[in-house]
C-alpha cells in the first residue's frame, strides 16, 4: 500500500503543531509525538493511559543522526545498525542531554531506531527531527497492526492516522541495551537472536530479569480481553473441555499436530504455517477471539527458535492474570 504525499504532508504538519500521529512501522503502529516537544510527547502519556516512568522509543529517519539523541554511540551500536536499520531492532543508548526527560521515564538511557517502513520514513523525513512512539494502542491490551486497529482503540484521541496497510513484521521490535560491556536482549521481536548472533560473532544474551532494565515490560501486557491459557499440546483438548463445562465460550489456537481437537472449541483458528506468518498474525488472532466473544483462548506455546522467541514473550506476557477474577467477571 502506498501512503499519498499529501497525507505524509498532514502528518508532518500535526507533529510539528503538537499533535499525535498514529503512524505504520514494519513492527507495529506506533503513536508518534515530536520526541524534542515535551508536551507533545506527554500527551502520549494521556491518551495510552500508560505510567509516565515507562520509557518511549525515539524513531529517527537515518542512522547518521543518531548522535543528536545518544550520547556517544559505541561501536557495538553502529555495528548493530549499519546491518540492522531500518528494521526492527531498538538500541538503548546514553542518552543525550537535549532529549527531554519526559521521553526516557527520567532514565540516562535512551531507546532508538529506525523502522522499516516507507511511509514511516517518508514521514520523519518530511517531519525532520525524531518522533517518539510508543505501540498504539491503551496501556497493556494488544498493539495494532492495522490503521483500523488504531481507530477502533483510540479513536478521536489521536489527531491524525497514517494508513500504511497491515505491519510486515507483526510484532514489536527487539531492544538491546548496548550501554554495558556487552550488548544484551532486553526483549525478544523482529530481529531473532540467531540474526543477532551471526552479526555480533557469538550469542547475544538475554538478563534473567530485563524488567528491571526496561521499565513497562510487565507480565500481563498485550493482552486480548479474553483469558489466555497456556498447556502442552496434548492438554489442549482436556483444557477446552473444562473451560466448556464451566460455560465458557473457547477459542482454539490450534498447533498443527493437534488439529484433530478442532471440535472441542468454540472457535477454532490454526496457528499460522511459519513462525514469520504466526508472528504477522498474532494480534489480529487475539483479536478475532475478542470480536468472536471467547472468554478463554486455550492454545500451546511454538518453539523457541527464529520468531518462536518473541510469540512466545508476547503469548506469555497475554497469559499472564491482570487484576485476578475481578478482571474476568468484571469487563465482559
Ligand atoms: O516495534 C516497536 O518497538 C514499536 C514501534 C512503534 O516502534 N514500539 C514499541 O514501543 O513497542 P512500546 O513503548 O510499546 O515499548 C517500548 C519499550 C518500553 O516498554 C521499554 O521497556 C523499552 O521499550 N525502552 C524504551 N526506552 C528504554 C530505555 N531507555 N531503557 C530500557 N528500555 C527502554
Ligand atoms: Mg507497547
Amino acid at each position: 500500500m502506498t501512503t499519498s504525499d499529501e497525507a505524509i504532508e498532514q502528518a508532518a504538519r500535526v507533529l510539528r503543531g503538537g499533535g499525535l500521529v498514529a503512524f505504520p512501522t514494519e513492527t507495529v503502529y506506533g503513536l508518534g509525538a515530536d520526541a524534542s516537544n515535551p508536551a507533545a510527547v506527554r500527551r502520549i502519556f494521556e491518551v495510552k493511559g500508560r505510567p509516565t516512568s515507562h520509557p518511549l522509543i525515539v524513531h529517527i529517519g537515518d542512522a547518521g543522526r543518531l548522535d543528536r539523541w545518544a550520547e556517544a554511540p559505541p561501536p557495538a551500536a553502529l555495528r548493530l545498525a549499519a546491518r540492522f536499520w531500518p528494521g526492527p531492532l531498538t538500541l538503548v543508548l546514553r542518552r543525550h542531554r537535549r532529549v527531554p526527560a519526559v521521553v526516557t521515564g527520567g532514565l540516562d538511557t535512551v531507546g532508538v531506531r529506525v523502522p522499516d517502513h516507507p511511509a514511516a520514513l517518508a514521514l520523519l523525513s518530511a517531519f525532520g527531527g525524531g518522533v517518539a512512539a510508543p505501540s498504539a494502542n491503551r496501556f497493556g491490551s494488544v498493539s495494532p497492526t492495522t490503521a483500523a486497529h488504531v481507530r477502533e482503540g483510540l479513536g478521536a484521541d489521536v489527531d491524525f492516522v497514517l494508513d500504511g496497510g497491515p505491519c510486515r513484521v507483526g510484532v514489536e521490535s527487539t531492544i538491546v541495551d548496548v550501554t554495558g560491556q556487552q550488548p544484551q536482549i532486553l526483549r525478544p521481536g523482529g530481529v531473532t537472536s540467531e540474526e543477532l548472533a551471526q552479526v555480533w560473532g557469538q550469542a547475544v544474551p538475554t538478563p534473567a530479569s530485563p524488567t528491571v532494565r526496561a521499565p513497562g515490560q510487565h507480565a500481563s501486557h498485550y493482552a486480548p480481553r479474553a483469558r489466555v491459557v497456556l498447556v502442552d499440546p496434548g492438554q489442549i483438548a482436556d483444557e477446552a473441555r473444562r473451560w466448556r463445562s464451566r460455560g465458557r465460550r473457547v477459542g482454539l489456537l490450534l498447533p498443527p499436530q493437534t488439529r484433530a481437537d478442532a471440535d472441542v472449541g468454540d472457535v477454532v483458528v490454526p496457528v499460522p504455517p511459519t513462525l514469520p506468518e504466526y508472528a504477522r498474525q498474532l494480534y489480529d488472532l487475539l483479536r478475532h477471539f475478542d470480536r468472536q466473544g471467547c472468554d478463554v483462548v486455550v492454545t500451546s506455546l511454538p518453539p523457541p527458535d527464529g520468531m518462536g522467541l518473541a510469540l512466545r514473550d508476547r503469548l506469555g506476557r497475554a497469559a499472564a492474570q491482570r487484576g485476578g477474577s475481578a478482571r474476568r467477571s468484571g469487563q465482559r
